[in-house]
């Protein structure tokens, strides 16, 4: 057995789906979710025995959808580090923090786990054509994965969109189409395109069940890392919420298999201050959220003024005693280069948003210090060069060559 998916199960009203057909939402509007015959994992398998098999996502293939391993398209996603924050934690007051760092995956951010999974189910099932609307990384991941499953990709993203992110679906192949609006104009005009094109597929934020099923990996991987245990905190910068409602699935099966007991980790969902929807739906204890007016953030990545899954979000922020934040550019921008500096990590503004979000979360005594606090990183910096101006003469002198380098000055104090 290479995977024990049984069905499909609306998020909301419950109602049951056929899983061996291309599916989309429920007629109720909502994201439908995967099931699997987990029983049938805990007789076959030990959290031990999966410790032999390859350092990718696909080692845990019984809890993944796609049916064959044949069928599996992979750049090598999975298994990233889970690294020990130990000088950052120090200046935080969080000594026990620990950062998952996605911006080691195949096109350096954690979207890669979502189109892996993906575009593998979907050309299983038939599918030719993936088509999406993106705030960019996602786009991008898709888009390079669709060309090694040889499936055509129609991606439609935001003009303000991170420029690398055009760059590497122009070079996919896809077809690439800039919208002078945002990721909720993009849909629009996907949704409209699609009924007059055969074999494509909307592959929107959880309008097709199995992205979900990639990003849940993630909290798979967290739990490993740990020897099977889950840590006290997860804390995830939330746009479209499918890394957050994938992590909570993950921990939810964790436990039903009996490979993880004890509490679930409190989830944290980071958000801009520019762009907050969530955290402004959980300050007032709403089950859903109201569509952010003029959102603005250097995080883009984050930038989702009202999210299908939102009400996933919230349950799953809810359910684990959890919390919602939000923070301004100029502090996630400045943690940005604190992490680079106290740790040697170039991360993305999104994940730089949770140290923040970690940093006022220990003042205001929501942590107390003692808690083991997984920060997720969801991408690389590389892919967001602008974060950190470097302008020749501005920032930065330009010598003659005939000029000399200063004299050495005194080494920085650790975390100034
Ligand atoms: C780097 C980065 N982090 C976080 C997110 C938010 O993702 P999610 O849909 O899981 O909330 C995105 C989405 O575009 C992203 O690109
Ligand atoms: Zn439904």
């Amino acid at each position: 057995m290479y995977s024990a998916l049984t069905h499909l199960d609306c998020s909301r009203c419950g109602r049951r789906f056929d899983a061996s057909q291309v599916q989309g939402t429920c007629e109720c509007g909502s994201p439908l979710l995967a099931r699997y015959d987990t029983e049938r994992v805990a007789a076959l398998i030990s959290p031990s025995e999966l410790a032999d098999r390859p350092a990718d996502l696909w080692r845990y293939h019984e809890l993944l959808p796609v049916g064959e391993a044949g069928h599996v398209v992979s750049l090598g996603e999975g298994m990233t580090p889970l690294l020990a924050m130990s000088s950052l934690g120090g200046d935080l007051g969080v000594p026990r923090l620990l950062m998952k760092d996605e911006g080691l995956i195949p096109t350096g951010t954690f979207k890669a786990r979502g189109a892996a999974v993906g575009v593998s189910r979907a050309a299983e099932l038939g599918v030719t054509g993936v088509a999406m609307p993106t705030n960019g990384n996602a786009g991008a991941a898709w888009a390079l994965y669709a060309a090694r499953a040889g499936l055509s990709s129609l991606i439609v993203m935001p003009v303000d969109a991170p420029e690398i992110t055009r760059a590497e679906c122009a070079a996919a192949g896809a077809e690439l189409y800039l919208v002078d609006g945002l990721i909720g104009d993009a849909g629009r005009l996907v949704g409209a395109a699609i009924p007059a094109r055969t074999g494509y597929q909307d592959t929107s934020t959880l309008k097709e069940p199995y992205r979900l099923e990639g990003k849940k990996t993630m909290g798979i991987e967290i739990a490993e890392q740990l020897g099977w245990r889950f840590p006290d905190v997860i804390v995830y910068p939330t746009g479209g919420g499918v890394g957050i409602i994938g992590i909570y699935k993950a921990l939810l099966e964790l436990r039903e298999l009996g490979w993880v007991s004890g509490d679930l980790p409190r989830l944290v969902a980071v958000q801009a201050a520019g762009c907050a929807p969530i955290v402004t739906a959980f300050a007032s204890g709403a089950r859903q959220s109201e569509p952010w007016p003029d959102p603005k953030t250097v995080a883009f990545g984050i930038t989702v003024p009202k999210a299908l899954g939102d009400f996933l979000v919230l349950d799953s922020l809810y359910a684990t005693s959890g919390t919602a934040i939000a923070v301004e550019d100029d502090a996630l921008l400045a943690d940005q280069r604190a992490v680079a500096r106290l740790e040697g990590c170039f991360i993305c503004p999104e994940g730089a948003a949770c140290f923040t979000a970690v940093r006022r979360l220990r003042e205001a005594g929501w942590l107390s210090g003692r808690e083991l606090v997984v920060v997720l990183n969801t991408g690389s910096g590389l892919k967001y060069p602008g974060t950190v101006p470097v302008r020749a003469r501005v920032e930065v002198p330009v010598l003659a060559t005939s000029d000399s380098i200063p004299p050495q000055q005194v080494p920085r104090e650790h975390g100034a």
